[in-house]
């Protein structure tokens, strides 16, 4: 098994297990098929960082022409690192601190998506104290439900971003009183892996009336934020193209003139990137079926226990060993930390390599240390070449932190 053209067992020997191995090309691939797709209309794609901020990923999109969505202080400081500018920065997130506001509205943003009224008074007295005018888009909650699981929904009216629809318009109104915003967008974003075109042309049809109810009031909106959320197929299943996403928002947005900001993230990345793992032990279990232990677990993959997430795994040598049922689970003691559950393999031997799939979003940025894990390696393959774009992390670097 190889990534382009570079065999994945010799990066397992050369770096060690756990490794994440990223194509560049695939996330390329990707990146440009999202752009030509909405080609002839001004859009921008904004890459949501939260999916993959390894800096290596990161100037990667960059170099591909992506700006930046950042969910945090940290994030806006890695995309800075990563070479984006602050006009090539949006800065969403339920819970800006004072700090991180006052260091977004210094900046000079292209926009922070505001989540709240209140968000906005502590933008406008921050901004008025400075001086300046905070470029402010309003996260709207359009009560829309975007078919994807629970727990990466965000766009019902009980979930905790943005502000409900029916109250939008007059904010926006009130706010035009406030000296240090100036209202600049809308936005939203109503989920993840969403895999129905329907909520997500719901979406962007309420933010375009929305849009057009507030220039009748005078209010001068340049863009429209349509968020991420498109999703991948992590189990064979049909999903949209990014073609198929296009031709449903761009009728829909198009009359409106609005440049338009997109945040994906998982679509950029997400089947770029494996999880390359080795077999430690193997076990048998009531009713035939095996354990097989690998060295990587929730602390690397968190998908699968979080979210009960798919992903495909398969041995990376060819066998002819029977196939037998397995449960493929990691190293840690937690009964859910499984990254595979009755899956048919052909029976592995210990000291095999497995190769867990679709890994290169939500994977490496949501790892921990739990019980003392480290970090895994990250390795970026580009025109036949492996690049270490993330060292494994040391007992040292864990411990630095403490006295
Ligand atoms: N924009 C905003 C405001 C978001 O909250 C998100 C994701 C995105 C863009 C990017 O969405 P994407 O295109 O990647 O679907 N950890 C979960 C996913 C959480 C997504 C949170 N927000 C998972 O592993 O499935």
């Amino acid at each position: 098994m190889q990534c382009d053209g570079v065999p994945l067992a010799e990066l397992a020997t050369r770096f060690g297990t756990p490794l994440y191995v990223y194509s560049a090309a695939a996330i390329a691939g990707r990146y440009r098929e999202v752009d030509d797709a909405f080609h002839g209309y001004p859009h921008t794609l904004h890459y949501a960082l939260k999916a993959n901020s390894t800096l290596g990923i990161a100037r990667l999109l960059r170099g591909l022409g992506a700006a930046a969505d950042a969910n945090s202080g940290g994030e806006i400081d890695i995309a800075l690192r990563a070479g984006f500018t602050p006009p090539e920065i949006v800065f969403t997130g339920v819970g800006k601190t004072g700090t991180e506001l006052e260091r977004a509205i210094q900046l000079g943003l292209r926009s922070i998506n505001a989540e709240s009224e209140g968000e906005i008074h502590r933008i406008d007295a921050i901004a008025s104290s400075l001086g300046t005018r905070a470029r402010v888009a309003v996260r709207v909650n359009p009560d829309i439900d975007a078919q994807s699981h629970p727990h990466i929904s965000t766009g019902l009216k009980n979930n905790k971003f943005g502000v409900a629809i029916a109250d939008a318009r007059d904010m926006c109104l009130r706010t035009r009183e406030r000296r240090g915003v100036q209202i600049v967008g809308l936005h939203s974003h109503v989920g993840s892996q969403i895999t129905q075109l329907e909520p997500l042309r719901r979406a962007a049809r309420a933010l375009v009336d929305l849009a057009s109810e507030l220039r009748e009031a005078g209010v001068a909106i340049e863009h429209l934020d349509i968020g991420g959320g498109l999703g991948v197929s992590y189990e064979g299943q049909q999903v949209p193209t990014a073609a198929e996403y296009a031709a449903s928002v761009l009728p829909i947005v198009r009359p409106s003139g609005l440049d338009l900001i997109l945040e994906p993230g998982r679509f950029l990345v997400a089947e770029a990137g494996v999880l390359i793992s080795r077999v430690v032990d193997i076990k048998p279990q009531a009713g035939g079926k095996l354990f097989v232990i690998v060295d990587a677990g929730m602390t690397e993959l968190m998908r699968p226990m979080l979210y009960g997430a798919y992903h495909r795994i398969e041995p990376l040598q060819a066998s002819d060993a029977p196939e037998v049922l397995c449960d493929v689970v990691g190293p840690i003691c937690e009964t859910t930390d499984t990254l595979g559950k009755d899956r048919r393999l052909r029976r592995p031997e210990v000291g095999d390599l497995m190769v867990i799939f679709d890994a290169g979003a939500y994977g490496s940025v949501m790892a921990s240390n739990y019980n003392r894990r480290l970090m895994p390696a990250e390795v970026l393959i580009r025109d036949g070449a492996a690049t270490l774009i993330k060292r494994r992390q040391t007992i040292d670097d864990l411990v630095a932190l403490e006295s």
